[in-house]
């Protein structure tokens, strides 16, 4: 498995699709909802994990929030690959970027299910922040890089 920007169109709507697949319809969020506005931004590292045979398993994203802070958005490891590392390598990846751009600190807003997940990443609860589609609780958490 390796962790690499995606490049080619095919990769780009498999990146989309396993968003959507993971992070909208489980909640039957119309297809498009995956998208954020800041997707094409220059600006916006996208991180897409490649099993050995070029299937995409995991994606995530980063963009700067503040000068000195990065937020991560979007992380989606492939069901029949959660808890195997491939969500820490996407997150890994990440970190190294904003290190690279001189951030000093990576923020993001967790649902409950993914606290422990970050929390083993070295970040902490920071305080409850919004509830997504009426029924997640997020949290947002801190890390100092
Ligand atoms: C949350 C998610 C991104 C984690 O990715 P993953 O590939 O499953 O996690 P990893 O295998 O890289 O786990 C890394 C470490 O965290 C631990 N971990 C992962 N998920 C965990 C959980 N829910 N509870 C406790 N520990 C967890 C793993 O055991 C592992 O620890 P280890 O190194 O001691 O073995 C992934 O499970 C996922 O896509 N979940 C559904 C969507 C989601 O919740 N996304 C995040 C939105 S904020």
């Amino acid at each position: 498995m390796r962790v690499t920007a995606p490049q080619s169109p095919a990769e780009w709507a498999a990146y989309y699709q396993l968003r959507y697949q993971v992070l909208r319809a489980p909640w039957l969020q119309p297809p498009g909802s995956e998208h954020a506005p800041d997707d094409e931004d220059p600006a916006t590292c996208h991180a897409a994990a490649l099993a050995e045979d070029g299937t995409l398993v995991g994606v995530g994203r980063l963009h700067a929030a503040t000068a000195a802070q990065g937020q991560v958005r979007f992380m989606a490891v492939h069901p029949a690959w959660q808890g195997q590392g491939v969500g820490q390598a996407v997150l890994t990846y990440l970190e190294a970027e904003a290190r690279h751009r001189g951030l000093t600190e990576c923020v993001l807003h967790a649902r409950a299910a993914a606290v422990p997940f970050y929390e083993r990443a070295g970040y902490a609860v920071v305080a409850p922040s919004h509830t997504l589609f009426g029924s997640i609780p997020h949290f947002l958490m801190q890390k100092p890089l």
